[in-house]
């Protein structure tokens, strides 16, 4: 695998998005399991509700200024939890690995936190409801692997799939902001860091 100076994989580059394979050791992929259960016991997982009144099948919770939550009054962001409590505060490690690899001059104000189980997946879409694009998205995974797939800026066209694997970092920013991309699937048992398996996607946006 290339490394660049600080000892970390470089960039490939899929549609514009930047994939850095294999970005977190095991070490920080545990010592960021366990950050991610701090802000889980603080903000508990929840299923959100589509506008259209379907459960999603991820669970998700978010840390930072703004959550992402969504139920029939739409999708959006809020400073608080469905709970009504404020969210808690984004792990320094995780704004470390923004700031290593965003290019941005601003701290992300979202954390959102996705849990798949086995059988869960996101359909294609974009990430569309921040208020500036020049601010990339950020994606983080741990646990078992997912399948990702990329597609175009309007639906449909072909599209191209890859594996993330615990500890990857996915850039998708510059002229790939608004592709469309979701998770077909999970693989299960590919990975020991979540004791009862699954896959945590992190995703760290500048909103406002
Ligand atoms: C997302 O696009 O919000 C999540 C992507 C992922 O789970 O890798
Ligand atoms: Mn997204």
């Amino acid at each position: 695998m290339t490394m660049n100076c600080e000892n970390r994989p470089a960039a490939q580059s899929i549609r514009g998005f930047l994939h850095y394979p294999g970005w977190l050791s095991a070490a920080e992929q545990t010592a960021l399991r366990d950050d991610l259960r701090d802000v889980v016991a603080a903000a508990p997982l929840f299923s959100p509700m589509t506008p259209y009144g379907k459960a999603m099948s991820v669970r998700m919770t978010s840390a930072g200024r703004f959550g992402w939550i969504s139920d029939r009054r739409g999708y959006r962001y809020s400073e608080t939890h469905p709970n009504g409590t404020p969210w808690p505060n984004i792990p320094p490690a995780i704004l470390a690995i923004w700031r290593s690899v965003s290019g941005s001059a601003r701290d992300p104000e979202c954390c959102l936190i996705n849990f798949y189980s086995e059988g869960a997946k996101m359909g294609l879409h974009q990430d569309c409801d921040e208020s500036d694009f020049n601010h990339p998205v950020v994606s983080i995974s741990l646990g078992d692997d997912g399948l990702f797939r990329i597609g175009n800026e309007t639906r449909g066209g072909k599209t191209e799939s890859l594996w993330l694997h615990s500890g990857d970092v996915m850039v998708m920013g510059g002229d790939a902001r608004l592709l469309y991309h979701g998770i077909d699937r999970i693989a299960p048992d590919t990975s020991t860091l979540l004791p009862k398996g699954g896959r945590i996607n992190i995703t760290l946006r500048v909103v406002t």
